[in-house]
């Protein structure tokens, strides 16, 4: 596995392979080449305007000739495939802004038109004045830069598009200009992180598509490893620019055994078009998407029954102010006062289905505002750690190294950032993982203080830390939060707002209330070694979960749905 340059992060390099590119190249130039004759195949230019090493191009030029090569026969010219490879290469052009990339592209493309440029804010119809006189571009093809916004040089490009999101990452514009630089009945086919097509900053780009209608199929490759060496979740997309599609657009979810080639080919479940607009574009099944429309029509989202979870503390620097038994020990013999601020700390592992794990690790809780005036021990053991705590000054000079932590309006022994109030709290709330696994959502009512991995939901609601431990929520969750690495998902609020929550009966609540509570002393007794706690462990969580299935109104057959996963 080649480890992938400093450099190269940066620029959003991800080279794409060979197969994948072809499989790709196919689905744009498809119907463009099929019974073509070879002048028309030789009239066609096709662009890939973020070329990397060349490897789309490289694919084109394959695609291009096998086709050349084949209408050179039935017309009965006998020229060969090498022939036909030469002469396809003024159809193909390239961009890309990086110098090393264009060098090393010439190398296996040879004469080929390839471009030193940024190709966002290229001036295109002057830089292919021949081409843009026939309205553009036959077919764009690509994996174009993933680079977050935050590591963007200059965004000033990027506010002429219709896509723009200050927090939107790179590609979303490249797939914008996929329709500006392809004449109309052009086509596109684009590798990119599947992100657009549910989080909050693809909103302008999937209303942007939903205006064109060009999209004609989208593969979700979140589960398929594409890229050797990035967690990047890909999705391929293509279409045809200047024409309406068909009435649904055939999407599908690959599987992780699932060629890319395959994916591409199979038919793909039609999703009607006029549902996909500025909103989320899931892609469910027919029988997934109706159960997520009914309960989301029928119950009230956590969102609004609910409100917005806080996060878990940032120190800025653990290793000053997480300490270990020992170290707690020695500052309460010192100083037994400061025992309200030397607090447990619990990390996202430690988070399990309703309580938490035992931990041996302590913070010390030192909110903004605290004085340690009265507390010297605590003070001498951050002294220890001084130069690393000291927040950046506003004027430090952005070229030199600072040793400390970022600049803010926090003193040096004072943790990062303000301790929120939930954090800080004593009182119950439930705590949920930013990264899952499965359902594990805990109870605290002991004062534990979470990690910036955890989330926090004020309130030891029992119903419904029996529903964010539930076979329902797990179901919901592989289909609508966002994925993480081997299969897991992060919970992220802007997805798990809309997770609905079903308002069962008073009588019901408090059954299924007195059976987490039943939960909770089990998992205590589980944790404290008692014997025989395994078989009823199994029976009450089979009751819970039915109990909860049954509060949402399931029917048999959406019941079967849900536990099948
Ligand atoms: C993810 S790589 C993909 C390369 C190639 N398409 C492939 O699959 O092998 C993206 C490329 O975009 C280039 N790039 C980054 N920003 C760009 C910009 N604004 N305009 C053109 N190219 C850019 C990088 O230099 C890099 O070569």
């Amino acid at each position: 596995m080649p480890a992938v340059r400093e450099s190269e992060r940066v620029l959003g390099v991800v080279y794409t392979p060979p197969e994948v590119a072809r499989a790709m190249v196919e689905r744009a130039l498809g119907p463009l080449v099929r019974g073509k004759s070879a002048a028309e195949i030789l009239a066609l230019r096709v662009c890939d305007p973020a070329i990397g090493e060349g490897v789309f191009l490289v694919e084109v030029v394959r695609v291009l000739a096998e086709h050349l090569h084949a209408a050179w026969q039935a017309a009965g010219n006998q020229r060969a495939i090498a022939e036909a490879r030469r002469a396809v290469v003024p159809c193909i052009a390239g961009v890309d802004i990086d110098t090393h990339a264009v060098v090393a592209a010439r190398g296996v493309l040879g004469d080929a038109d390839l471009r030193v440029a940024n190709a966002l804010a290229l001036d295109w119809s002057a830089a292919w004045p021949a081409v843009f006189a026939r309205g553009g571009f036959d077919a764009i093809v690509g994996n174009p830069p993933y680079i977050r916004q935050e590591q963007l040089a200059d965004k000033a490009a990027l506010r002429g598009y219709a896509s723009y999101d200050g927090v939107a990452d790179l590609y979303v514009y490249f797939v914008e200009l996929a329709h500006r630089i392809a004449r109309p009945g052009g086509r596109y086919c684009l590798i990119t992180p599947n992100k657009w097509l549910t989080a909050a900053y693809g909103r302008g780009l999937r209303e942007l598509l939903a205006a064109r209608g060009s999209v004609e199929g989208i593969v979700d490759l979140a589960r398929t490893a594409v890229f050797a060496d990035a967690d990047a979740f890909p999705s391929i997309v293509w279409g045809t620019v200047g024409v309406v599609g068909a009435p649904a657009i055939r999407a599908t979810r690959s599987e992780a055994d699932v060629s890319v080639a395959d994916a591409l080919d199979e038919a793909g479940l039609p999703h009607p078009r006029e549902r996909w607009q500025g909103d989320p574009w899931h892609i469910d099944v027919p029988a997934d998407r109706a159960l997520i429309d009914r309960l989301e029509a029928r119950w009230p989202s956590l969102g609004s029954v609910i409100g917005r979870p806080s996060r878990g503390v940032v120190t800025g620097f653990n290793r000053a102010f997480v300490i270990d038994r020992a170290t707690r020990d020695a500052l309460l013999a010192a100083e037994p006062t400061a025992a309200p601020l030397i607090r447990p700390f619990v990390k996202g592992r430690d988070v399990r289905p309703w309580l938490p794990a035992q931990v041996e690790r302590w913070i010390l809780l030192i909110d903004r505002g605290t004085s340690l005036e009265p507390l010297p021990a605590i003070r001498a053991h951050l002294e220890g750690f001084r130069a690393a705590l000291e927040p950046r000054p506003a004027t430090w000079d952005a070229a030199t190294r600072w040793s400390g932590r970022k600049p803010g309006a926090y003193r040096w022994y004072e943790l990062q950032d303000p301790v929120g109030e939930l954090a800080a709290s004593r009182a119950p709330r439930l705590l949920y993982q930013d990264i899952q696994t499965g359902p594990a959502c805990c109870l605290d009512d002991t004062g534990l203080v979470p990690d910036t991995t955890v989330w926090i939901l004020p309130g030891g609601e029992r119903y419904l830390l029996a529903v964010l431990n539930s076979a329902l929520y797990g179901w919901y969750a592989r289909r609508r939060f966002a994925p993480a690495l081997n299969g897991a998902v992060r919970p992220k609020f802007e997805y798990l707002r809309a997770l609905p929550i079903a308002t069962p009966p008073d009588a019901t609540r408090a059954a299924i209330a007195q059976l987490v509570d039943q939960r909770l002393a089990l998992e205590g007794a589980r944790r404290r070694g008692e014997a025989g706690t395994d078989a009823v462990t199994r029976e009450l969580d089979a009751a819970i979960d039915d109990a909860v299935l049954d509060s949402y109104e399931l029917s048999a057959a959406e019941r079967a749905r849900v536990i099948a996963g």
